[in-house]
């Protein structure tokens, strides 16, 4: 058997004979001529066979092939600009094929269109069409890409528990579980509290893992579970953090377009506008964002957008009010100084406007929103204490919390970045379920 190979890596061996390890995709049939087109997981790849140039068993082999049936594929790369896949561009001679199996009977996922209550049922197989793949790719970079810029910018990696006593976020979102005999425990909302312990041991740490939400959201903004990292610093204020976000978002966004520019071009997704997030961000308070949005209401003729845009000082931004404001921008958009009121009860106070909060979200262009929400923390231990009563939270648990604000306090400040809402606004894709392998929705536990 010829050396197996990589379907990303046929550029390395143009013109030799190889091996492919994969699955059948697609099985086209011109007469003498056969199309497959396999996938192996690294991409997918153009297989011809000419019935001259093999012998009739094998021949009779390619064209009854059933999709999905797993197969080895020796033959010979060959340059061919035409040649579709992804990343397209060579195609194999078929040579020889091995059946390792024969798909028997009807594959459920057959090339044509699906619902998507359908597709989400057969998530399983689902994954494996060129699109689902090419998006998993692309998250599967952006966490590598996260973890290697704070691996390397001095972040400590500490890893904060699931199984939590008290809310981070807000009660209203929390999945309980009974625990033994100490009552009832939580999913984590947020690995934050921990992180604020943690950087009082290390200076600059993160966290990253699942991350739930029992929120009643059918939005495609939305999943019960999904996947944050949550960067924390200390000696750190609100500039200090929009500097180092908009440094690590343009990191993130840019090593996706090195390592993953077949998967967004094979997702029609526009280059150009990925391009240009570098640093600086824009930034924009709250106040004149209320402004903003209120020139833009008064513009529209549409009484359904202007009743959708209509908004007073205090309340916070739904999705049509990210929408027009990230429309105004090219790049991504801090938006800060929000209302404390629409805040969580952590946040530090603006000074001289105790109504406003230190914090700030960054907001994806082309109207994807909200992609991290942050923060400079309360560093008063009596402030903070105060907050905890007022947000009518349990004293007993956030005891420890409090603690950190007792010995060595310092102003510091994070983030927590939604992994998903990151990679389907890379990918240009509509809704988050995509963004995750299994997705996780108010009415979806299966597969
Ligand atoms: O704004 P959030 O709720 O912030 C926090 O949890 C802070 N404790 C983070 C911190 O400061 N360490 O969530 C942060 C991000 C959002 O900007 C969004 O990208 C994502 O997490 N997110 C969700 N993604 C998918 N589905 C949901 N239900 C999400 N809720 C938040
Ligand atoms: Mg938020």
């Amino acid at each position: 058997m010829p050396p197996v190979i990589r379907s990303n890596q046929l550029a390395q061996v143009d013109g030799q004979e190889v091996t492919l390890q994969g699955w059948i995709y697609n099985r086209t049939h011109k007469g003498k001529l056969v199309f497959l087109l396999v996938r192996d997981g690294y991409g997918f790849v153009q297989c011809v066979a000419f019935q001259r140039d093999l012998d009739p068993e094998l021949f009779e082999a390619i064209v009854r092939v059933p999709q999905e049936s797993s197969v080895r594929i020796s033959g010979v790369v060959r340059a061919d600009k035409r040649a579709p896949g992804i990343p397209g561009g060579y195609e194999i001679g078929i040579t020889g094929l091995e059946i390792v199996q024969s798909v028997e009977g009807e594959y459920p996922i057959a090339l044509k269109e699906h619902g998507v209550d359908f597709l989400l049922d057969h998530r399983h197989l689902w994954i494996r069409v060129p699109s689902q793949w090419a998006i998993l790719r692309v998250r599967a970079t952006v966490i590598k890409a996260i973890r290697d810029w704070l691996d390397g910018n001095g972040f400590t990696l500490v890893d904060t528990p699931i199984l939590t006593p008290a809310a981070c976020e807000g009660t209203t979102t929390l999945f309980g579980t009974k625990y033994f005999d100490e009552g009832m425990a939580y999913l984590a909302q947020s690995g934050q509290l921990y992180n604020e312990a943690d950087i009082f041991a290390f200076g600059k740490v993160y966290c990253f893992g699942p991350t739930f939400r029992a929120e009643k959201s059918k939005t495609r903004r939305h999943l019960t579970e999904f996947w944050m990292v949550e960067p924390e610093m200390a000696f750190c204020d609100l500039d200090q953090l929009m500097e180092m976000e908009e440094q690590f978002i343009s990191h993130i966004v840019q090593t996706v377009l090195r390592d993953c520019r077949a998967e967004l071009l094979s997702l029609g997704r526009d280059l150009t506008v990925l391009e240009k997030v570098v640093p600086p961000f824009p930034r924009i308070s709250y106040d004149d964002a209320v402004k903003k949005l209120a020139e833009i209401r008064d513009r529209t003729d549409d009484p359904e957008q202007k009743a959708l845009l209509t908004m007073e000082w205090g309340g916070d931004f739904g999705s049509p009010h990210e929408t027009e404001l990230t429309k105004l921008y090219d790049k991504p958009v801090f938006c800060y100084g929000y209302p404390s009121a629409v805040k969580a009860f952590y946040m530090e106070p603006w000074p001289g406007r105790p109504e406003v909060s230190k914090s700030v979200d960054l907001l994806a262009p082309e109207g994807y929103g909200e992609i991290t929400g942050g923060s400079e923390r309360i560093s008063d231990p009596d402030l903070l204490l105060e907050r905890i009563r007022q947000h009518d939270l349990p004293e007993d648990a956030f005891r420890w919390y409090i603690d950190l604000r007792r010995y060595g306090s310092v102003p510091h400040s994070g983030f927590g970045l939604g992994v998903e809402r990151t990679v389907a606004w890379l990918c240009g894709i509509d809704h988050i379920r995509e963004t995750i392998p299994y997705p996780r929705t108010i009415n979806r536990v299966y597969p």
